[in-house]
């Protein structure tokens, strides 16, 4: 028995194993009893491809449950319905014995443009960190494995597989890597997928310091990192940074090279054997998978799907409560996507569903006659595009169906071919022929619900006009039925937004630097994405992060908050103030008035998704762990806590915030090196120089006419004037070889 698995094999077979067979498995290496193992997509269903294989999703894949996407079920903020729904995959996955399912993808939603923002959490990463964390658990309950990708600021499609995203450091450990770190921490994947592009010049897949010194060294992973399809661009490289697998298949050629390096002494063998060592352990996990008991049920799996689109619909408005319908309420039903759903975007990520739902039909199961129904447009490819009529005769059929009814539901969405991985979106609008039904429609009935079917935000210019509006996203196979369970009442709508809801594109951070010119794209924004950007710059919104309504209300009461181990403990009593059962995702924001770094005015830490009878009160305790307090402190490199007194905000959205409490938080010691460039501010914080300058000097300030030591604005200055500039002023009681002795025995900690 050796240490590395991989040590008994010739350099030729270690080789073969850090580079895929085919498109989705592994080589077997039959004398060492090491089989293929099977990794397909990810992330809200199964796509095993049974006949041919492309990456794209062209080629059919066997059937599996689609569950709602990214967009959809990120909206429930709700761990553990997200968990049970990556068991389900995870089974579904064991039956057709697949090893790893590629997936959750928690990259930053940091333009809406972006064409795979379907396919994402959140622009907060603790949103995405903790969703993607419960995905990632609930698949590898099944002796299933993830991958956990696309690491890492992957945040467009545009020229994904060359552009450098050019991130400060702060951004980057803060908002793009806290995401993969909480997961890898919390939910151990067995795989990290790495992104296409380059980071701050250096492609992604031979990056020693992102997956090496990052993710192994200071998160501790111990899994494979696997390439995303085709994003090698040099192996031995890639091999050398930490990249143990490249998928898919290379044809050989580039096993030949890592050999060739190998024996030309370009590339250490122990790297190889490392490398290969984790495609084994990988290989060895999966093959303790248990035994799958029973076949897949798709019935039950189906009502999964049906629970989880429910809890992902964010009912975004309700003037005199509209909604929810009465079946006896004659309803028209227009727009082709009541019955041509869109609920999955394009690309590597489309899932063959075992059924599918169209909304008008499960309308119709309560409504029954008194549901009518007109296209009112076309949806692209669908039976309407196809009969050939024209869009005047569509609109004034809907305008006459919309008439005659008590209430009008207008369906509207997105094209499927505005939203996919591959490339991203140009603008946020609605087509404009659904806008021109939508118009007419209101004037004929003004008691209208807009639901909308959309993976990426849209602009909602109608806001005002339109009494309800539900925001229905992609849902995935049993959304129609989710979508009627809402209107008519089954299900109270408890999703939130976990992206800012814009009035203009213009509006949004990343604008005028998305997507970047000739090879990168600039991080601009630094920190303010998302909502931290509009609540900085106080920009109106139309709908703000966190946000949802609910058929009941809720109030909340005093918060408090207190530190116990490090972490602030925070407790609020939520009550249900209505007559329906419902759900609230609370939300704790923190920020840090007069803080020595810039921060957003509040920044999302901790959530809980609460289930709250009518009338019910219950006493939500949260956790905001102190790591996630820290800010990165580019000066020594590394997470910092900052010490002060805290704003903890408890609210229903970043925006709506219901009770407020301060606590103050001990920071960690940050003592730099002294030289004669620092400041009289540096000094005066330093644990060792500080008291003996501040004596000093007290006399110096004192010495003036005014009594300068009692003016503030004299202090502030001299807070950041170099000591070493100071020094032989008239007056000043240090000489410059004083001082220098003094930053000597501070730097040597005396
Ligand atoms: C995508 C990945 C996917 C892989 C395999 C790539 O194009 O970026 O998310 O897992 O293909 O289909």
């Amino acid at each position: 028995m050796t240490d590395n698995p991989a040590s008994d094999l010739t350099l030729e077979e270690k080789a073969s194993l850090t580079s895929g067979a085919d498109f989705w498995t592994t080589k077997a290496i039959e004398r060492a009893d090491i089989p293929s193992i099977m990794m397909t997509d990810g992330p809200h269903g199964l796509r095993k491809q049974a006949g041919g294989s492309d990456h794209l999703g062209l080629a059919s894949s066997v059937p599996a449950t689609c569950f709602p996407p990214a967009v959809g079920i990120g909206s429930s903020w709700d761990p553990e319905l997200i968990e049970r729904v990556g068991a389900a995959i995870g089974r579904e996955a064991a039956i057709e014995d697949v090893a790893v399912v590629l997936g959750p993808g928690v990259n930053i939603k940091r333009s809406p443009l972006c064409g795979r923002n379907f396919e994402y959490f959140s622009e907060d990463p603790i949103v995405s960190g903790v969703l993607g964390a419960a995905s990632v658990r609930g698949v590898q309950t099944q002796g299933v494995g993830t991958s956990l990708k696309h690491f890492a600021a992957n945040n467009q499609e545009y020229d994904r597989m060359r552009a450098s995203s050019d991130v400060d450091p702060r951004p980057l450990r803060e908002i793009y890597l806290r995401g993969f770190e909480r997961v890898v921490k919390d939910a151990a994947p067995w795989t990290v997928m790495c992104s296409y592009n380059k980071l701050n010049g250096v492609w992604t897949s031979e990056d020693p310091w992102l997956l090496t010194s990052v993710l192994r060294d200071e998160w501790g992973f111990d899994g494979l990192v696997v390439s995303d399809w085709g994003a090698v661009n040099d192996r031995i490289a890639g091999v050398a940074a930490g990249l143990d697998l490249e998928m898919p298949s290379s044809g050989g050629r580039t096993d030949a090279q890592l050999v060739a390096a190998v024996q030309a002494g370009e590339l250490a063998e122990s790297v190889l054997d490392t490398a290969a060592g984790r495609a084994i352990d990988l290989v060895r996990k999966a093959q303790q998978r248990p035994a799958v008991e029973g076949a897949l049920d798709v019935d039950a799996h189906h009502a999964l799907a049906r629970e989880a689109a429910g809890r992902s619909i964010v009912l975004l408005k309700n003037e005199a409560d509209l909604l929810p319908l009465a079946p006896a309420q004659k309803v028209a039903v227009i727009g082709a996507f009541a019955t041509e759903p869109r609920y999955q975007g394009a690309g590597s990520s489309l899932i063959n569903p075992t059924r599918l739902d169209a909304a008008l039909d499960a309308l119709r199961d309560v409504g029954g006659e008194n549901v009518s129904y007109a296209p009112g447009f076309a949806v692209e490819g669908g039976a309407i595009a196809a009969s050939g009529r024209s869009a005047e005769d569509l609109q004034a059929e809907a305008v006459r169906v919309a008439a005659e009814a008590d209430v009008a539901v207008v369906f509207l969405g997105l094209p499927a071919s505005e939203e996919s991985e591959g490339f991203d979106r140009e603008h946020i609008d609605l087509p404009a022929v659904q806008l021109a039904v939508l118009d007419a429609v209101l004037a004929a009935n003004p008691n209208t619900v807009v639901v909308l079917s959309n993976g990426g935000v849209v602009a909602l210019p109608f806001v005002d006009r339109v009494p309800a509006i539900v925001e229905s996203w992609l849902l995935g196979q049993a959304g129609g039925s989710a979508v009627a369970d809402v209107l008519y009442g089954a299900v109270n709508p408890s999703g939130r937004l976990t992206e800012t809801v814009p009035v203009r594109l213009e509006d949004n951070p990343s604008y005028g630097n998305f997507p970047g010119e000739f090879g990168h794209v600039r991080y601009g924004e630094g920190l303010l994405v998302g909502y931290r950007w509009y609540d900085a710059k106080k920009i109106d919104v139309t709908f703000p992060f966190g946000f949802g309504l609910s058929y009941t209300t809720f109030s909340y009461g005093e918060a408090t908050a207190s530190v116990v181990d490090g972490d602030i403990v925070v407790r609020v009593d939520v009550t249900n103030t209505g007559d329906r059962d419902g759900r609230e995702v609370v939300q704790v924001y923190t920020g840090l008035p007069g803080s020595i770094v810039q921060r957003a005015p509040r920044e999302l830490k901790a959530f809980a998704s609460v289930a709250l009878a009518a009338g019910e009160t219950r006493t939500v305790e949260l956790v905001v762990r102190r790591e996630d307090l820290a800010y990165w402190d580019v000066r020594v490199d590394r997470f910092v806590v900052e010490g002060g007194e805290y704003t903890v905000e408890v609210g229903a959205s970043s925006r709506d915030i219901r009770s407020s409490v301060a606590v103050a938080v001990e920071g960690d010691a940050v003592v730099l090196p002294l030289d004669l460039n620092s400041s009289i501010g540096d000094i005066l914080g330093h644990p060792v120089a500080g008291p003996v300058v501040q004596q000093g000097l007290a006399g110096f300030l004192g010495a003036g006419d005014a009594g300068a030591a009692e003016d503030e604005g004299m202090q502030k200055m001299m807070a950041s004037f170099p000591i070493g500039r100071l020094v032989g002023f008239p007056g000043v009681p240090f000489t410059r070889e004083q001082i220098e002795e003094l930053i000597a025995s501070a730097n040597a900690g005396v």
